[in-house]
């Protein structure tokens, strides 16, 4: 599995992101490796049903604390590909492994994927889906590039259905517009007003990187954590 180029588009919204994650590397990283969200990782790297020997790609793989599962279930003759827009997020992914010689990082953008079609046996996405602005076309590319029988798996939070969870919605909505690149204080406010879930940008995007995986996969599952608010689908592509 090779990385073709380094991948990276210089579009306004990439020079946004990378920038936002440039700045917030290290508050990002400690949120990321928080000791309960190990468990969801964990969880996302056993849904991809991975072998010793596969090769594995996680798209926008920020501090890589997905990587290290990862790279345990492939082994060492397996291949890890981290590709990520944010070069410091990428630093701290390449410390975290850097007693891993089957993980490699690429700079690139997950819209573009920097991989050749049929080289890759899995992708993995979490917390990224939000971010893409048609993500029904990105999940669909990554079906894809995994090709029949490939696995795919996106994490991802949102409002959550569940009945505690619900009561939990306005502050989870302001507390993700804030934390969104192109956030303002109206954003965050916005969370609290009647009429937030029909304006839920993330909800919406995350709703249709589903759809897509549930249009193209089979032998689906689907597990939430954390009241509903983390949601983790995989499925295995059908044939392409
Ligand atoms: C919320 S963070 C999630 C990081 C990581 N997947 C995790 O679980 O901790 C979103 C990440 O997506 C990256 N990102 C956003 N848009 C991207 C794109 N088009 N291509 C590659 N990476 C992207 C950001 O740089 C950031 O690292």
């Amino acid at each position: 599995m090779t990385a073709s180029g380094d991948g990276t588009t210089a579009t306004a919204g990439a020079v946004a992101v990378a920038g936002f994650y440039g700045r917030y590397a290290a508050l990002y990283d400690a949120i990321a490796t928080l000791p309960g969200v190990a468990r969801w990782r964990a969880a996302a790297a056993d849904s991809l049903a991975l072998s010793p020997g596969d090769h594995v790609v996680e798209m926008g793989c920020g501090s890589g604390a997905n990587l290290p599962h990862l790279a345990d279930r492939v082994g060492p003759e397996g291949h890890v590909l981290g590709v990520d827009l944010t070069p410091e997020l990428l630093a701290v992914a390449r410390d975290r492994t850097a007693n891993l010689p089957q993980v490699s990082l690429a700079r690139g953008d997950a819209t573009h994927p920097p991989v050749a079609t049929g080289d890759v046996d899995a992708v993995l996405g979490t917390f990224v889906t939000g971010m893409f602005r048609d993500p029904a076309a990105v999940v669909t590319a990554w079906c894809h590039l995994v090709g029949g029988d490939g696995r795919i798996a996106l994490m991802d939070l949102s409002a959550s259905g569940h009945p505690v969870g619900r009561l939990l919605n306005p502050p989870f909505r302001a507390f993700t517009a804030a934390s969104a690149p192109a956030a303002g204080p109206a954003d965050v406010l916005r969370g609290f007003l009647p009429g937030a879930a029909a304006e839920d940008v993330l909800a919406t995007r995350v709703d249709a990187g589903r759809e897509a995986l549930v249009a193209r996969t089979r032998d689906r599952t689907f597990e939430t954590f954390a009241l509903g608010f983390c949601g983790l689908l995989s499925g295995r592509v059908a044939g392409e």
